[in-house]
Order: structure tokens, then C-alpha cells, then sequence
């Protein structure tokens, strides 16, 4: 018989049984209250003696009963093992030595949690369409990015600036805020720095579904560790200082047709009802952002603007990137919202954080522009 009606078949074959045994049993008894006492009695006996039959029954009952369950459980787990191993066919297998690809979004539809996964997605993508100007859930409490403004392809792209290590690597102790950040507090830092905004209620469902889209993109790398192609490219060391001067000129030529000659972003066709991000001024990252260290920045561009470009294929190279760098952070842009809070020890700022005081005695304009090698080579001595 076919798989699929046998299990039905049965349970139904087994209740009709016991509804048929009921009803034989309670008609009897109706029949005996209506029997004179004698006939009654005489039934009774008769009854008794069969009593070990009806035992016998309804323990072959009981027995069909238990083998239900069990054939029901075993099928159960055959489905769910069936379904593992397919999962594991097309989920990526994690490997030290080669990229991480972030599974296919298909897979997600698999997922328990799978519509938390996509909501999560979604807020990546279209952070605006919640939180910006004119957003369905807070209007106005961000500025004008969205989260995959910054990390692109919902942070799945390979040195994008992805999303691939969080789920194996937090929480963790961050020298920023010197305390033990989860992921929650993570995310926060984003919309209160790149975002410009006011973090998230830890508890709402849209934090818990970024959460869950974040950890699924990881799904299957060991903790700890952190995958190969993530976070942004480290682009080396120029000699001199970045110069604004020379990124000005990058700028207008390689930049600007996107992101608009006044650094605004620029309507995208063919509706325009989406902008190419700005790059400063009121609607960009402030100053307490990632982006607003130069090394953080140089490696971002490098690998991934203009637009198409990828780790493989890089379309600027280090000076240029280092020179945008330059020039797009000496543009005005909000200011630093934690500047006395952040990096409360001193002694662990990284080389390119652009505000003192510092353990070191290079100014703040080397820190912000470099050259950054005897920064580095002086605290290597430390
Ligand atoms: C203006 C750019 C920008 C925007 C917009 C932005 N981020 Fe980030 N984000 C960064 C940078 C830069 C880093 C740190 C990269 C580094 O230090 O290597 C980062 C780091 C993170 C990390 C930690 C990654 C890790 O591996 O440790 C998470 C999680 C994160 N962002 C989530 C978000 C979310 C969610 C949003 C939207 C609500 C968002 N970000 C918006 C630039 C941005
Ligand atoms: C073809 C259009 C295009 C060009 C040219 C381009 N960008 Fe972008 N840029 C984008 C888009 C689109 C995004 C947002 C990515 C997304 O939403 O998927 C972006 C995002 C950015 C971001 C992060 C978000 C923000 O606003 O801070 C930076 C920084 C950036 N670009 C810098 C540059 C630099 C520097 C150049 C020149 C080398 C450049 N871009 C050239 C289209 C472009």
C-alpha cells in the first residue's frame, strides 16, 4: 500500500475498533437493565465467564494502540532525517581555506524560524521603508542608509563588509565600549553610529529577526571561528598622509555620477524613488561610525565601489582608495554622539581613531590621515 494512506488508514481502522467495542459494551448493559433480575443475574454469569475474552481484546487494542504511536514516531523521524540530509546536500560546508558562501536563500524557507529569517532580511534591505523619512514603524529614526547601504547584498557579499562572523564570534569583548557587546548591542551600535539613529528595543520582534537572518547566514561555522572573505579587505599602508586634495579629484571622476558631485546621493531611475546613499552631510554616518576610520573606509571602497566592483575585481587602486578616504571623511557630517564613553582604555584605540587623547605622542591629524606604518611600528614596540 502506499506510503502515504497507510498511516491514516490505520488509525482510523483502530478507532472504529475501539468506538465499535464501546458501543457493543454499552449495549449490553442497556439490554441487561431491562432483563428481570433472575435473567439479569443469569447474564451476568454468562458475562463473567467470558470476562478474560473481553480482556483479551481490549489488551489487543491497547497493543495496536502502542504500535500506532510507534510506527507514527518512526515514520516522523524517517521525514525529518530525509530532510536533514538534503539541507546538508546544498548547505555550504565550512572550510578554512576557502570563502564562505552564504547559503541559498531558499534554504531558509526550512528554517523554524524561517519567517523571523526573511522580516530580517527585509529591515537589511529596506531599512528605510521602516525606519527613514517615511517609515512604517519609526519615521524618521535614522538617517537616509540602510543597513545593506554598508553592507552589501544584505551582508552576504564576500569582504562586503558581511555578516558572516557575527553568529560564530559574539558576544565578545569589545575594546570600543570595553565591555562585553552581544549581538544586540552590536546591531544597536550601527543604527545609533552608521545610522545616526536611536537603537532598537533589544526585545522587538525586529531585532530578534535581524538576530535570527544574522545567525542564519552563519549557519555551520565553528565558534569561534571566523570564515575566510569576512569583513572588508585590510588595503596596505601608503608611505605618506591620504590626501584629500588628491580624493577630491578620484572623487569627481569615479564617484560622483552616483553619489552626486555634493556627496547627496543622486535618485536612482528609472522612478527615482530610491537614492544612491550620501556620503556626508546630514543624512550620512556620523563621526563615532566605522566608516569614519580611514583603514575601515580605504578597505570598504577598495573592494566594493564603484558600484561592481568586488575583491576580485577592484577598480580603485590602494592610493585611490586611501585618497577617497581622505576626502569623503574631511566633509562635514554629525558629530561624534560618545566621544567621552568610547574607548575607555586609551591604550587600546586603533591606530586610525581620529580623536585623543592618545598613549602615543602622533597628532590626531596623523591618526586620522597618516601615514599611519610608525603609529603602528611605535605601539608594536609597546
Ligand atoms: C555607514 C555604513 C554602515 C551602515 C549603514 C550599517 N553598518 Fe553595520 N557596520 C559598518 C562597519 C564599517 C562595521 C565594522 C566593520 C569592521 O570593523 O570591520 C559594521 C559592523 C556591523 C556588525 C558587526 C560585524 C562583525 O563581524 O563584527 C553588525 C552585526 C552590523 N554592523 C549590523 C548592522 C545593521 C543590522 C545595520 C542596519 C540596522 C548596519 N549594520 C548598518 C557599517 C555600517
Ligand atoms: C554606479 C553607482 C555607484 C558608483 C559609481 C559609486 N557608488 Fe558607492 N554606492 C552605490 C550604491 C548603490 C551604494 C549602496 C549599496 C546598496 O544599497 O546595495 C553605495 C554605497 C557606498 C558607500 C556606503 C554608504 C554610504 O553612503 O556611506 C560608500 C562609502 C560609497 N558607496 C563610496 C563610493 C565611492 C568612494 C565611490 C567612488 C570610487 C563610489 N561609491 C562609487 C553606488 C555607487
Amino acid at each position: 500500500m502506499n506510503q502515504q494512506y497507510f498511516l491514516p488508514l490505520m488509525w482510523l481502522t483502530l478507532a472504529g475498533l475501539i468506538t465499535g467495542l464501546i458501543m457493543v459494551n454499552s449495549h449490553i448493559q442497556l439490554a441487561g437493565n431491562r432483563l428481570n433480575p433472575e435473567t439479569q443475574e443469569a447474564l451476568n454469569k454468562h458475562l463473567h465467564r467470558f470476562a478474560w475474552m473481553r480482556h483479551l481484546v481490549w489488551i489487543f487494542v491497547l497493543l495496536l494502540f502502542a504500535l500506532g504511536v510507534l510506527a507514527t514516531y518512526t515514520h516522523q523521524e524517517k521525514r525529518n532525517q530525509a530532510l536533514l540530509e538534503k539541507r546538508q546536500a546544498v548547505w555550504p560546508v565550512f572550510n578554512p581555506a576557502t570563502l564562505w558562501i552564504a547559503p541559498n536563500a531558499y534554504l531558509a524557507e526550512t528554517d523554524a524560524e524561517a519567517e523571523l529569517i526573511a522580516y530580517g532580511r527585509d529591515l537589511i534591505v529596506h531599512t528605510q521603508d521602516y525606519f527613514g523619512k517615511d517609515g512604517l514603524l519609526h519615521s524618521g529614526a535614522i538617517n537616509e542608509l540602510n543597513c545593506q547601504s554598508c553592507h552589501l547584498d544584505a551582508g552576504s557579499k564576500p569582504f562586503g563588509n558581511n555578516y558572516f562572523a557575527v553568529q560564530s564570534t559574539y558576544p565578545q569583548m569589545r575594546a570600543r565600549s570595553g565591555t562585553l557587546e552581544t549581538v544586540s548591542k552590536r546591531i544597536n551600535d550601527c543604527f545609533q553610529r552608521s545610522l545616526n539613529g536611536q537603537a532598537l528595543d533589544s526585545t522587538s520582534r525586529e531585532m530578534n529577526a535581524m538576530k535570527a537572518y544574522i545567525r542564519w547566514l552563519g549557519t555551520g561555522i565553528p565558534q569561534g571561528v571566523k570564515p575566510k572573505g569576512v569583513g572588508l579587505v585590510e588595503v596596505p599602508f601608503l608611505e605618506r598622509a591620504a590626501s584629500p586634495e588628491i580624493g577630491r579629484g578620484v572623487f569627481m571622476a569615479k564617484c560622483a555620477s552616483c553619489h552626486g558631485a555634493d556627496g547627496q546621493g543622486l535618485p536612482i531611475p528609472p522612478d527615482g524613488a530610491r537614492k544612491y546613499p550620501p556620503l556626508w552631510g546630514e543624512g550620512s554616518y556620523n563621526e563615532a561610525a566605522g566608516l569614519f576610520r580611514l583603514s575601515r573606509f580605504a578597505g570598504y571602497v577598495k573592494a566594493n565601489m564603484p558600484l561592481g566592483a568586488s575583491f576580485e575585481s577592484p577598480q580603485l587602486s590602494d592610493e585611490e582608495a586611501w585618497d577617497l578616504a581622505a576626502f569623503v571623511n574631511s566633509q562635514p557630517r554629525p558629530k561624534h554622539p560618545f566621544l567621552g564613553a568610547d574607548w575607555p582604555d586609551i591604550s587600546k584605540k586603533p591606530f586610525d581613531h581620529p580623536f585623543g587623547p592618545y598613549r602615543d605622542s602622533f597628532p590626531e591629524a596623523q591618526h586620522k590621515f597618516g601615514p599611519f606604518k610608525p603609529i603602528v611600528d611605535f605601539n608594536k614596540k609597546k
